[in-house]
């Protein structure tokens, strides 16, 4: 627990860079990072920049992987998870556009396309830490409420408290939110070797109550994470105030 966003943002990135640093990666051995998106993680890919910028670390040899996409919203959308990612992060490190992986939600077998990226990652041996956010009902990528803990990665439909909380970044406009999206499945993240959740604000409160002190259910499914031998919640006082 973090007095504010700021410290919360600076205390993940610490953790997320030193283990980096700590693997040692090369290209035949590279470091496995899952990335999410949202408004949670953007201090702590601020704080990854501010980091490369300063000479402490090196993306060269680390291989990315995004938790989720829109499906049918241009890839080159503002509001599309490779716009953001591109944006916020990558356009600003030395990692190798051959080691990113987003879902592509334009794809024409989306299904196809949910069965190579499971794939890849398998491929690539796996996730070493997956860095995620948690939607104020308690989501983890795009697992809406009822999804099965041991899901893999798959379209799924977007639930209205999720159209709702994104409509923020359309204007507000809830019928140019998409309703559905790729995303990788809580099996595919408890299946990384670590997870880390940055969650942050008053409005994730109740969310971080059924996550952290709830019983493990599909209904919250980030709550599945009490179940993975190596997670860690980072969060800010104001996130903490339902437990
Ligand atoms: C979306 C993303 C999630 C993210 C959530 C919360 O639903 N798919 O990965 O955790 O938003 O976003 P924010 O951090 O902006 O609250």
């Amino acid at each position: 627990i973090e007095p504010n966003y700021e410290s919360m943002s600076k205390w993940a990135a610490n953790y997320v860079a030193n283990r980096i640093k700590e693997a040692t990666p090369t290209p035949e051995k590279p470091f496995k990072l899952g990335c999410p998106t949202g408004s949670s993680p953007l201090g702590l890919y601020k704080e990854l920049v501010k980091k490369y910028e300063a000479g402490e670390i090196s993306f060269q040899n680390v291989i990315t992987f995004n938790m989720d996409e829109y499906v049918h919203l241009p890839e080159d959308h503002p509001e599309s998870y490779h716009s953001f990612m591109w944006n916020n992060f990558f356009s600003h490190i030395d990692i190798k556009k051959e080691n990113v992986h987003i879902l592509n939600g334009n794809a024409e077998d989306l299904i196809k396309e949910c069965e190579e990226y499971e794939a890849a990652i398998e491929a690539a041996g796996g996730i070493d830490l997956f860095m995620g956010g948690v939607g104020p009902d308690g989501h983890l990528a795009f697992n809406e409420l009822g999804s099965s803990l041991a899901s893999k990665t798959r379209i799924k439909t977007l639930t209205t408290d999720t159209i709702i909380a994104n409509s923020r970044f359309f204007g507000g406009d809830l019928s140019l939110v998409p309703t559905q999206a790729l995303t990788v499945g809580i099996g595919t993240v408890m299946a990384a070797k670590e997870v880390l959740l940055v969650c942050n604000g008053h409005h994730k409160a109740r969310a971080l109550r059924h996550i952290i002190d709830g019983s493990i259910s599909h209904k919250w499914t980030a709550s599945a994470l009490q179940m993975h031998p190596h997670s860690i919640v980072v969060c800010d006082e104001a996130a903490c105030d339902e437990l």
